[in-house]
């Protein structure tokens, strides 16, 4: 999501038990192509730098689960802006839904809706442009007429794609409309009868992980995207969200923030979706303290008081040790059935998903540390496939880190 998807509040999601996570750039995928990369050697965030500021960012834990969302109306510069960040991502998802001006003046996306001779011209592009072990993906909405989507999603799953959003809304519809949910099973089932595999992703109005079990059971879809649910809160992955956010999560997102060098006015955008509801009886004062707080600050350091001190590198830990922990079931069940395909994994850890299943069983060690190529905590080499292909030959070598921590015991 524009300005949502900072790196802390993707790393908060990955804890909370998110499968895919679709990261997305603004800029056009001309101006992208022109961008240096540069690895934190403390942190390893890896930053794609424009002239003056870091354009796009991300952590090496998230590459598994990384899917690269592209804006783009001409294949060759999606192919260039594809191959630029390729390294750091699993795969790339095209944005066929953004309704906004700014995507749709350019031919970008919803107006690829209209348009798809280029829309599958840009997917298919990709497809041939990227290595097999990366996934190609599309996020479209509803057309009007029932008809049409379906005409339309033939094409697109003919271009070798691996998974097909749908946002349940017509280009036409606000967010505050409800979305057409009832409409996406005989999607569903028509993707199904075309023996392709496709992994159907529903989204629209699902608010969080047992919500989805609702959104499933209607749609027939393999697995749900949230957006604004997330926005509000990045625990609504969890069977157990995370309730008085304010006093729960916000200290430590700004900690890992502040720790990630993330740029303080997304941090504090960021902060300001936050809402949750409250348990404690002095819960609304609090959020009310902490809001006052936040709307005041200038920088990191006026919002000392809510952060609790600078230790986010622990807070980053304990997300690394959370991600571990679900890498290795994750993996474990790739590896049972190696043919796996996105559409096979996504709906089967949907439906089994608990969060106790994704924990390493006591006294055992993480199988499949997650390490990368750029140091995330030192001298631990990243020997973990990308989640939908079970390769990965594209992580670059590892750098050790100026600054060493400690293993996490596990
Ligand atoms: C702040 C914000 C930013 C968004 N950015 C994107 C984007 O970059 N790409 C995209 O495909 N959809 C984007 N969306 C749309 C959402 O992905 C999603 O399609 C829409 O909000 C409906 O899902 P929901 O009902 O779960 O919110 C954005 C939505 C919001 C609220």
């Amino acid at each position: 999501m524009v300005r949502s998807g900072a790196v802390p509040t993707r790393l908060f999601r990955f804890e909370n038990m998110v499968l895919l996570w679709y990261g997305v750039q603004k800029l056009s995928t001309k101006q992208f192509c022109t961008l240096k990369r540069v690895v934190d050697p403390v942190t390893g965030v890896v930053s794609y730098n424009g002239k003056s500021r870091a354009i796009w960012t991300t952590h090496p834990i998230e590459k598994p689960y990384l899917i690269y969302q592209i804006g783009s109306a001409d294949p060759e510069l999606a192919v260039q802006a594809a191959k630029t960040v390729m390294q750091d991502v699993s795969g790339f998802d095209l944005n066929c839904g953004c309704p906004k001006p700014f995507s749709t003046h350019a031919g970008m996306g919803a107006a690829l809706l209209t348009n798809p001779d280029l829309l599958c011209s840009i997917l298919t592009a990709l497809r041939q442009a990227v290595p097999p072990e990366l996934t190609v993906t599309a996020k479209i909405r509803l057309l009007p007429s029932q008809e049409d989507t379906l005409k339309l999603v033939e094409r697109i799953v003919n271009t070798g794609i691996s998974a097909l959003t749908v946002h349940c809304r017509t280009r036409n519809m606000r967010e505050r409309d409800r979305a057409t949910i009832e409409r996406l099973r005989e999607i569903v089932d028509f993707v199904k009868a075309m023996g392709k595999d496709i992994a159907v992703i529903e989204n629209g109005d699902c608010l969080g992980a047992e919500d989805a079990n609702r959104v499933r059971q209607a749609t027939g879809a393999h697995s749900v995207m949230i957006a604004r649910a997330a926005e509000s809160n990045p625990s609504c992955f969890s069977s157990t969200p995370l309730s008085d956010i304010h006093e729960t999560l916000v200290p430590a997102y700004i900690r890992l923030s502040k720790y990630l060098d993330n740029n303080w006015s997304l941090t504090k955008f960021c902060l300001s979706q936050f809402k949750s509801p409250h348990t404690k009886p002095n819960g609304k004062a609090e959020e009310r303290r902490v809001r006052e707080s936040i709307v005041k600050s200038r920088s990191f350091e006026d919002v000392v008081d809510v952060a609790g001190g600078w230790t986010g590198e622990e807070d980053f830990r304990e997300i690394v040790r959370a991600i571990e922990a679900r890498d290795a079931k994750v993996h474990e069940e790739l590896e049972q059935e190696e043919e796996a395909t996105m559409a096979d994994v996504l709906s089967r850890i949907s439906s089994q998903r608990s969060d106790n299943a994704y924990i390493t069983p006591p006294g055992t060690q993480n199988p499949h540390p997650p390490s990368s190529g750029a140091p995330l905590i030192a001298d631990i080499q990243r020997t973990l496939p990308a989640l939908i292909s079970g390769q990965d030959p594209m992580t670059p070598t590892h750098t050790p880190s100026i600054n060493p921590l400690p293993m996490p015991v596990l």
